[in-house]
């Protein structure tokens, strides 16, 4: 029965279908809307995750009763408003952006969805902040530089307490993981390889892939 699509895990690409499930299972409520179209209206490039992808981070976080979360890449705070929401009560995540300007404008987003008192938005770069913060923690959410994700799920390992769970946006590397040329799909391929010593892992074939591990 297996072809080459049915592989992949992405057989069905219509746009249509893919619309109609993101709208029945992944609605945008007004303060997701603002800090999904944020990036379009100001400025900053529009590399959020998809509807769905934001949906699951919110449910894998609420799965695993996750109360201490960090993300490198807040770009508008999207995918933040969608993990915090997904939060024990009390829960916190520290999200880490290296643009001043995303960073201003996802504060301003998470504030207008009530959340200023949940998300803590760390200005500077993913490998200078992170050893600042203290684990353990329950999820790890890396969505940012490509050339840093290797050294982001060391950091990872280091600090998600067992069971905690790792979650890494584009694991395909836009398709191009195995290029030989690319220090960022170089970078990507030693995560997933890194991530198999300390994680039992996944790949998800999420439209750019979302690599999920759990800690031993
Ligand atoms: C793909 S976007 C994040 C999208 C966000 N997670 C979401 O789905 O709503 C990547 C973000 O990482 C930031 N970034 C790039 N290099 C970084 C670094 N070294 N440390 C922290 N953030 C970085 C970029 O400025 C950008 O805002």
């Amino acid at each position: 029965m297996a072809d080459d699509d049915s592989r992949s895990g992405l057989r069905y690409t219509d746009p249509a279908l893919l619309g109609w499930l993101d709208d029945l299972h992944a609605g945008l409520d007004p303060a997701l809307r603002q800090a999904f179209e944020a990036p379009g209206q100001q400025g900053m490039p529009a590399i959020q995750v998809g509807r769905s992808e934001g949906r699951l981070l919110s449910l894998l976080t609420r799965l695993i009763g996750a109360t201490k979360a960090v993300e490198v890449g807040t770009l508008a705070g999207f995918s933040a408003i969608h993990i915090a929401r997904g939060l024990a009560p009390g829960g916190h995540l520290w999200s880490i952006e290296y643009d001043p300007h995303h960073a201003e404008v996802a504060r301003a987003n998470i504030a207008a969805a009530g959340l200023s008192d949940r998300v803590t938005v760390l200005v500077g770069a993913g490998q200078d902040v992170l050893p600042t913060l203290a684990g353990p923690v329950d999820l790890v959410f890396i969505d940012a530089d490509k050339e840093g994700y290797d050294a982001y799920g060391r950091w990872a390992a280091a600090n998600l307490r067992p069971g905690g769970l790792l979650l890494a946006d584009n694991a395909n590397y836009f398709g191009k993981l195995l290029d030989p040329e690319r220090a960022g799909a170089a970078a990507v391929r030693r995560l997933h390889e890194e991530a198999r010593d300390a994680f039992d892992t996944v790949c998800v074939p999420t439209p750019d892939g979302l690599l999920l591990g759990i800690r031993r």
